[in-house]
């Protein structure tokens, strides 16, 4: 089995003119967590739509899970749980209704999905909130519910686009205690995120710009190259790099 989760050879996607990712040469290991760091327009949903299928590339080359991108979207899509940036969930459902839909969309047969269902809560400590209609819940356990639905059919590998964007930092880091439970049962898992307290978790993170590749590997090993002290002031010195721009001292002096 090869070890690489994710390959892509010079992956493209242009919107007419706009090339949202430009030539991107990424490598996810199999069981780890993998963090894309970037602007917003940078072409970070972009990428992780191309890899679960979901749009076509407008040219280059990826595989996921030993799949082909243009070729295996549906295999691709059966072994991938997707929470999209605006994951929807239908908030006049329960929890419990929600995750059997996201059942019956995998065709789990009714003991599999019940046994799904059972691990599921017991990871998300959704359990004794089945019932609770999602529209009454909070951001963060909106969050947990759409987690536990994007692991339903018990995928390989979890694409996460901003699942943590605007929720409170205790279900922040209940989120991330989550996700690293996964990756320690072998699931591998693809995540983007705005909170650098996040993203220096992650085993390997990639720092997209205009929709390159600026900087690729462990946060501790892109501290060192960089020569700085934390992950936060990696990324903003490679925007500087980029832009030209003080980033740094107006980011700082803006929080004074
Ligand atoms: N379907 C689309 N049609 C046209 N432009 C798009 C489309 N999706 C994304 N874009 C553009 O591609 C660029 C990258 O977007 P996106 O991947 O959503 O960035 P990010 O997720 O990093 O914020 C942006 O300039 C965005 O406006
Ligand atoms: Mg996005």
């Amino acid at each position: 089995m090869r070890e690489s989760a994710i390959v892509t050879r010079d992956l493209t996607k242009k919107f007419g003119s706009l090339i949202a990712v430009n030539n991107l040469n990424l490598e996810v290991p199999r069981g780890k967590i993998f963090g894309i760091l970037g602007p917003n327009g940078c072409g970070k949903s972009t990428t992780m739509r191309m890899l679960c299928g979901v749009i076509r590339p407008t040219s280059g080359t990826g595989e996921v899970l030993g799949y082909d991108i243009m070729k295996d979207s549906e295999a691709i899509k059966q072994n991938t749980g997707y929470m999209s940036q605006k994951f929807s969930l239908y908030q006049d459902l329960t929890v419990e209704e929600n995750m059997q839909f996201y059942a019956g969309i995998y065709s789990l047969s009714n003991k599999e999905a019940r046994k799904r269902m059972e691990k599921l809560k017991e990871m998300t400590n959704l359990r004794g909130k089945e019932r609770a209609l999602v529209s009454s819940l909070s951001g963060g356990w909106k969050q947990r519910v759409a987690l536990a639905c994007a692991l339903i059919h018990n995928p390989k590998l979890l694409v996460l686009d901003e699942p943590t964007a605007g929720v409170d930092p205790v279900s922040r880091r209940i989120f991330w205690k989550i996700i690293h439970r996964l990756a320690d049962e072998g699931v591998t898992v693809l995540v983007t995120t705005h909170y650098m307290d996040e993203a220096e978790t992650c085993h390997n993170t990639a720092f997209l710009f205009s929709g390159r590749l600026l900087a690729y590997g462990s946060p501790n090993h892109l501290i060192k190259e960089l020569k700085v002290s934390t992950l936060e002031e990696a990324f903003l010195s490679l925007v500087q790099r980029e832009t030209g721009e003080e980033v740094e001292i107006s980011f700082k002096s803006f929080l004074n």
